[in-house]
């Protein structure tokens, strides 16, 4: 006999003018290996079809099924019941729109922040899919690689108290795509151009160094070092502006 496992789940459908904000309780026999992934389909499959939440991947790829998991965003899929206590609290990630019950709709917060960053790598050379594309240096690929990681599933965000309290904050999660496209010898941008976009307060200057977000980053990205370094690298430039135009 495995665990008995009690689950507390935050039910709400917005579409629905009946239905109230409020939680529910299930209650599941732990299986091997149990995910909550697997938990979640099977309360789905056996007590109450109209349950929501989202999966997609189911191997902590498509950042699809982060929710809040006893007080902790992150990934459900990647989350095994042994590793929590017999009661087990879930409610959908703050900040992001919510769809139903644990369902939020990330999808239109992470469009609207990669269009503000410029999420895309800036260049007037034009593409030709019959040439072969430039070499870069390896050690630099795997740079720009350990910060491609991000999955998009929103834990840093829904972690970040500036977040929480202000809509327009781009969070860690922004700051690590700038850094990306910046050290990308292919993008055409300078370094002007990068720091006008986060040295505002819905940018790098908002971030209060509260820290959660690396904390809860399922793909383990750096987010502190990235936030500490953009720093640095401002207050350089800001000084290199300023002899500049002491020069001029
Ligand atoms: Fe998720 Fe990490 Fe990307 Fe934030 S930085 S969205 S926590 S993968
Ligand atoms: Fe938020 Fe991370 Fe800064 S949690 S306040 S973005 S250090
Ligand atoms: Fe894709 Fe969990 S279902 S990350």
């Amino acid at each position: 006999m495995g665990r008995a496992l009690k689950f507390n789940i935050f039910r709400y459908n917005p579409q629905d003018p009946e239905s109230v904000p409020h939680m529910e309780t299930f209650t599941l026999e732990e299986t091997e290996r149990m995910t909550l992934f697997i938990a979640l389909t099977r309360i789905r499959e056996e007590q109450d079809p109209s349950l929501q939440f989202d999966f997609c991947c189911r191997a902590g790829i498509c950042g699809s099924c982060a929710m809040v998991i006893n007080g902790r965003p992150g990934l459900a899929c990647k989350t095994l019941t042994k590793d929590l206590p017999d009661e087990i609290t879930l409610l959908p990630l703050p900040v992001f729109k919510l769809i139903g019950d644990l369902s939020v709709d990330t999808g239109t917060w992470f469009r609207a922040m990669n269009e503000k960053v410029g999420s895309w790598i800036h260049t007037s050379k034009t593409f030709d899919p019959s040439q072969e594309e430039e070499r870069m240096d390896n050690a630099l690929a795997e740079e720009i690689y350990e910060l491609e990681r991000c999955v998009e599933c929103g834990c840093c965000v829904a972690s970040c108290g500036t977040a929480n309290m202000r809509d327009e904050f781009m969070g860690a999660v922004a700051m690590n795509r700038i850094a990306r496209f910046m050290l990308d010898p292919r993008d055409e941008r300078d370094t002007d151009d990068f720091f006008e976009i986060i040295g505002t307060d819905e940018g790098i200057f908002g971030c209060m160094g509260l820290l959660a977000c690396e904390d809860v980053c399922p793909k383990n990205l750096p987010l502190q070092d990235q936030l500490g370094i953009l720093r640095r690298k401002m207050g350089w430039n800001a000084l290199k502006n300023i002899f500049k135009s002491k020069k001029a």
